[in-house]
């Protein structure tokens, strides 16, 4: 974001990528909406921000489908407009298939797909009128690829890329950008916060995730991908291979992620 003046919303904002964000774009001076549930969490991070005058704090459920029109009118009402919605809230999954309860696979859906796409299409119709917008949506390499312990978190990261590709096309001519960021590993409480067999919480981090790309340089790049409009990027290790591998082989991809031991 180059232009000061620009208002930037962030979902996801109390943790991890979302805050690392939220430090980069205080420092340049940009106006913030930050969001999550966690309005304590939110406040440390904003008592942790440069200019923290120019941050609002916006808490919310995202599975709270029905009211994302309210919490984009409340949005609206802090500054009178929006430039950029940055959708990098999430959950990740750690369980087989065949052990996972149902509930579970809603779950991920509801917050990593649904929930995105209902505060997109609500905020919408404000991006068509002022004749512009940019929707970033934080995807994983899980939305390119599949990895055993984690189908549904991977299936609603793949809906994700589905979605906002259809968005991109219908209103191009709105003036209205679409980035995708895969993510590969990178260390923040993600593998602590995934969803197991039973919808309880890992409660501990994992080993690929905590030697992961670290989250402040993650995040550098990527205010960089969406200040250049790029369409998809892809930052972490050698995970981030398998993207580009799909495209070539199949079927050695599937045999490379099965013989790596990441869980
Ligand atoms: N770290 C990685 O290795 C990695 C890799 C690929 C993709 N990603 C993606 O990066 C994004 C950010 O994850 P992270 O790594 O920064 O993990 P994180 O530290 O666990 O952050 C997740 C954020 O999502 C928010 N959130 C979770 N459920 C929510 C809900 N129902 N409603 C509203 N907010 C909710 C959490 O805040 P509250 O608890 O306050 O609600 C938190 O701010 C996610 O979309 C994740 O899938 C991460």
């Amino acid at each position: 974001m180059k232009n000061k003046e620009s208002i930037v919303w962030i979902t996801g904002a109390s943790s991890g990528i979302g805050e690392a964000l939220a430090k980069i774009y205080a420092q340049k001076g940009v106006k913030l909406i930050l969001s999550s549930r966690r309005l304590d969490a939110l406040k440390k991070v904003k008592r942790s921000c440069d200019n923290p005058e120019n941050i609002q704090i916006l808490a919310f459920d995202l599975n709270d489908f029905e009211n994302a029109a309210i919490q984009v009118e409340k949005a609206l009402n802090f500054y009178g407009k929006i430039d950029v919605l940055i959708n990098n809230a999430g959950i990740s999954q750690r369980s087989l298939i065949a052990a996972t309860e149902f509930k579970v696979f809603k779950a991920l859906i509801d917050i990593d797909y649904l929930g995105t796409v209902a505060l997109s299409r609500a905020l919408l119709p404000h991006f068509i009128e002022q004749k512009s917008g940019h929707f970033v949506v934080v995807s994983s390499v899980m939305g390119k690829y599949g990895s055993p312990y984690r189908s549904g978190y991977a299936a609603a990261k793949h809906a994700l890329h589905g979605f906002f590709d259809v968005l991109r096309m219908e209103h191009q001519r709105d003036n209205i950008h679409v980035t995708m960021i895969c993510p590969g590993f990178v260390a923040t409480p993600i593998a602590k916060n995934s969803l197991t067999e039973d919808g309880s919480a890992l409660g501990v981090d994992d080993v690929a995730t905590r030697k992961g790309i670290k989250v402040d340089d993650f995040a550098l790049k990527m205010v960089r991908a969406v200040e250049q409009k790029k369409w998809e990027v892809s930052f972490g290790g050698k995970e981030r291979l398998g993207v580009y591998l799909k495209r070539l082989s199949n079927k050695l991809l599937h045999s490379i992620v099965l013989r790596s031991k990441v869980r």
